[in-house]
């Protein structure tokens, strides 16, 4: 803002000493002092006015500076609140995949319980058939021997041998129900005791009744007797439709069959029973099951195996 100066005109006419002018003079005098008056009015004005814009955009300044300020704090309201429930958030997350954590635990122990009570019982079975029947017994330790050699030779996974072999043990388990005279006969079966042999694995797979644990062994007790080209018995089932488990222990149970004595047959050495199963690669049995008994049999773990159960019979 700036400031008039006021000049006194120099056009005022000062009066002599005595002249009769002097009205005239207090007249321009006068006039001065009003004019001078004016524009010292008007330059207030001007400057009140000024002030008060100043002000006024002060004032705004201010509101607008106290409006944001208003706003940074609810913001930062706003920010802790969400940083907070953020937090309870995570710890809540946190506590319940402990809790999770703990129930897997729970089940994982309950499953291994499970497991070995049914392990138990599969030894128990396994004692039982030893017991009633000495060959019969080796008979399925030979098997189970076979089925995780191949198995593993398949490259499976060690907990997917282990049930394999396991659930072997079991394959013929519902021939609990076929009589004595029909199972020891040593002629040729008729047609009628063919169908209530078929019968065996029906039950079998009956008899281990729904519990995951049997899942593997109830497909071996109903395939084991299918044939790859699809001419087996009960189901007729053909190659891949037939489970790898029941596969494999179709080729383990028939070799380890024709290289035991048996009341109708004696023994075939190892050669006789392999050269068998290589005849049957492709027609009963799965050609990739066969190739690898085969690679079993050239590094002698067949052989082992057989020596392995005989030396247990001993103990
Ligand atoms: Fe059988
Ligand atoms: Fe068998």
């Amino acid at each position: 803002m700036s400031i008039e100066v006021i000049e006194v005109s120099p056009h005022i006419v000062v009066p002599q000493a005595g002249s009769t002018v002097a009205g005239e003079v207090f007249r321009q005098l006068l006039q001065q002092a009003i004019r001078v008056a004016d524009q010292a009015n008007s330059q207030s004005v001007r400057m009140a006015t000024d002030f008060a814009e100043v002000y006024r955009r002060e004032q705004s300044v201010r509101l607008e500076y106290e409006t944001k300020l208003r706003e940074m704090r609810l913001l930062e309201r706003q920010s802790t609140r969400y940083a907070e429930d953020l937090a309870d958030m995570l710890r809540k997350e946190r506590e319940r995949r402990e809790e999770l954590e703990t129930a897997l635990e729970s089940e994982r122990i309950a499953n291994e319980e499970l497991r070995r009570t049914g392990l138990q019982g599969i030894s128990h079975l396994l004692l039982a058939a030893t017991i009633k029947d000495q060959t019969t017994g080796a008979h399925l330790l030979r098997v189970r021997k076979y089925v995780e050699a191949i198995g593993t030779r398949l490259g499976l996974p060690s907990q997917v041998v282990e049930e394999f072999g396991y659930s072997s043990v079991m394959h013929d388990v519902g021939k609990i129900h076929t009589p004595d005279h029909i199972l020891q006969s040593e002629h040729h079966l008729s047609t009628e005791e063919f169908e209530v042999i078929k019968q065996h694995c029906i039950d079998g797979e009956v008899m281990l009744g729904d519990a995951r644990f049997f899942e593997t062994a109830r497909a071996i007790a109903r395939e084991h007797h299918e044939r790859w080209d699809g001419r087996g018995y009960p189901d007729g089932k053909k190659g891949d439709g037939i489970s790898l488990a029941a596969r494999i222990v179709s080729v383990a149970d028939v070799f380890d069959a024709l290289t035991s004595k048996r009341p109708y047959k004696t023994a075939w050495s190892i050669e006789e029973g392999m050269a068998a199963v290589i005849a049957g690669s492709g027609a009963q049995f799965d050609p990739e099951v066969v190739a690898v008994f085969q690679s079993l049999q050239a590094d002698g773990s067949i052989e082992r195996v057989r020596q392995e159960v005989a030396t247990a019979q001993l103990d």
